[in-house]
């Protein structure tokens, strides 16, 4: 593949830049651009053209699940580019030769519920081995932390690479609260994946987690006051399993349910 194929935009620091850089002058944002891991977005034509059709109102629950499964290995695949090789001797039908492995931590993928079910399965036809864990979280909608209500991990967790699934990068308070209670369980290396990301979440995750790079698939331009991103793709858990209430018989806008 060559690099035209698959072109990448590093942005260190990019998102919401005008709002970091207040934040940081009244002194409250950790933030150093330097230092801050970088934020991949993979604008390669096919993801995008995937992406379009998971933003589109049509898209039925069949096509929607069907594209989340195509996506999620393309971005495991650019999360996974940096692991370090190493070469192990091996013989071909021809000869010996020393031919590259991967060396050593293994991934441990980890998919917030409920979207991130959306492309894990997907991602173990790319990376076979890989272990997979599970946090669930919900918002306190009174006091809007992030509360956990599951945590299952590999006892190996701290010997791999952690990929963090959370499709929809928000405000960033889900992926924050997964990627901090991640490390307390012994996680030291970790990354963020998600289809989409509103440039908030990508400046809270970047202050509070600086160490973690985040691999997307658009910027999107903003939060509603929902939280919801726009432009979007609504809300994805509901989109993946087809359970979008119906609106309420009297409105003729629908009313939003609670994001996850
Ligand atoms: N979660 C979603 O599913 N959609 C959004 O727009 C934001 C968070």
């Amino acid at each position: 593949m060559t690099p035209a194929e698959h072109r990448t935009e590093n942005m260190r620091g990019k998102a919401g830049s005008k709002k970091a850089a207040s934040k940081k002058a009244a002194g409250t944002s950790p933030v150093n651009r330097d230092t801050t891991a970088a934020v991949t977005v993979i604008d390669h034509p096919m993801m995008q053209h995937k992406l379009t059709l998971l933003r589109k109102q049509s898209t039925t629950t069949t096509e929607f699940r069907q594209v989340m499964r195509e996506i999620g290995p393309i971005l495991l695949y650019e999360a996974t580019r940096d692991l370090p090789l190493t070469d192990r001797k091996i013989r071909t039908p021809l000869k010996s030769v020393r031919a590259p492995v991967l060396a050593g931590k293994k991934l441990c993928l980890v998919p917030v519920l409920r979207a991130g079910l959306g492309m894990v399965d997907a991602m173990l036809s790319f990376a076979p081995s890989a272990r997979v864990g599970h946090i669930g979280l919900y918002r306190d909608p009174k006091t809007l932390e992030a509360i956990e209500y599951y945590f299952n991990m590999p006892r190996s967790l701290p010997e791999r690479h952690v990929i963090v699934v959370d499709p929809m990068l928000a405000t960033g308070h889900s992926a924050v609260a997964a990627l901090s209670r991640l490390k307390r369980a012994g996680a030291r290396t970790l990354k963020l994946v998600c289809l989409l990301a509103a440039p908030a979440g990508i400046d809270l995750v970047q202050s509070e987690h600086p160490d973690v790079p985040i691999y997307t698939v658009s910027i999107d331009e903003k939060l509603d006051d929902h939280a919801y991103i726009v432009p979007g793709l609504g809300d994805a858990g509901d989109r993946l399993f087809g359970t979008k209430k119906p609106a309420k018989s009297g409105k003729t806008k629908p009313s939003r349910p609670a994001r996850e």
